[in-house]
């Protein structure tokens, strides 16, 4: 039985396992539509990557972790599998707190880990997909007997405090390198958000893709079927659908670079031909030159140095450094200071 719990702000239904907050109503598409507003007026053009995932882009997401070129997904997963079980016992969670938690793939890993070690209790994801969330809530409560799913349906950057308060030792998760779309500033400010949500013996545990060779970098964000192209242009037919555009996608590149000074690669759309689209319900006209590119997302590159003065900025303090053979990637994991 759904029922239905007042909330001036955020949509709740609670069933006995399953609580899902839903803080997007119309919401989602004020942020899509202020973001485009604000990306494409600049001088060098730029839309936010959290409006990649749609159910395509979610789709076309689960593909690329697929490819040979993509190493990030499958070393983090081989990091994790080695040390799950250290971290279920480092951490002793209570909960598992997961921001941008898509299909959970990974997290298994540690919800078995803290599932045997006994003392999972429940797990809140938060991802902006709707979709992700029900479903990841359906399938972690049957997988899980005992467990409790409090799924938030919100963007990380603006409704964190809507995470439900604790009810025992918490490790917040943050995998898959996404602390890389934001650049240096925005990144600190958002670990001090997430430092909030930290008590006294809680954890962090986050992935960091690692500074390397920038061929095998640029190859891992446009790979040779072309699927890392097709999730770029997705994001033109989210703008045509939810905002009424009328983006041709086939009017543009996809562009991967590293920037090497600042050590993160670039997505960009590269405009094939001069042309001017229409933003019907933003009343927007947009021209872009032949040539002309737009940033998709930044995703930084780390190294433990980065990373260690992004958490102490944070107030945070790293505790484990783990990382694969070839130090492709790291899982690091922090706390708030004794
Ligand atoms: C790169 S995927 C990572 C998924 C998964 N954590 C992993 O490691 O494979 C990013 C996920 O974060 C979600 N996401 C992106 N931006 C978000 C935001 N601002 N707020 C909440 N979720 C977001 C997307 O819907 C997607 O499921």
């Amino acid at each position: 039985m759904m029922e239905p719990v007042a909330d001036p702000e955020c949509a709740t239904l609670a069933e006995s396992a399953i609580t899902i907050d839903s803080c997007l109503h119309d919401g989602r598409e004020r942020s899509l539509a202020d973001d485009v507003l604000d990306g494409l007026t600049r001088p060098f053009k730029e839309l936010p990557p959290k409006h990649f995932y749609d159910a395509r882009g979610a789709e076309l997401f689960d593909q690329i972790c697929e490819l040979p070129e993509y190493y990030p997904t499958r070393t983090e997963r081989a990091i994790l599998q080695a040390s799950a079980e250290e971290l279920a016992a480092l951490t002793g969670a209570a909960e598992l707190v997961e921001l941008g938690s898509g299909t959970a793939a990974k997290t298994r890993m540690l919800l078995d880990a803290l599932h045997e070690g006994g003392t999972l209790r429940r797990y809140i994801p938060v991802d902006v997909t709707e979709t992700m969330v029900r479903s990841c809530a359906e399938e972690l409560t049957s997988e899980y007997p005992g467990l409790k799913v409090h799924g938030v349906i919100g963007d990380f950057e603006r409704h964190l405090d809507r995470v439900p308060d604790p009810t025992g030792a918490r490790l917040v998760v943050f995998l898959g390198g996404t602390i890389g779309n934001f650049p240096p500033g925005s990144r600190r400010r958002f670990l001090r958000e997430i430092a909030r949500l930290l008590g006294p013996g809680d954890h962090l545990l986050m992935g960091a893709d690692l500074v390397k060779d920038p061929q095998v970098l640029t190859q891992a964000y446009d790979d040779a079927q072309g699927v890392t192209a097709e999730f770029n242009r997705n994001l033109l037919r989210v703008l045509n659908r939810e905002l009424r555009a009328d983006f041709d996608p086939e009017d543009f590149d996809h562009v991967a670079l590293f920037d090497r000074e600042h050590e993160w690669i670039e997505m960009r759309l590269r405009a094939r031909r001069a042309h001017t689209t229409t933003v019907h319900d933003l009343g927007l006209s947009v021209h872009f030159e032949q040539g002309e590119e737009m940033r998709t997302e930044i995703s930084a590159k780390f190294t433990r140095e980065r990373v260690e003065d992004d958490l102490a900025a944070a107030g945070l303090e790293l505790v484990s450094w783990l990382t694969d053979p070839e130090e492709l990637f790291a899982l690091t994991l922090a706390r708030p200071p004794r």
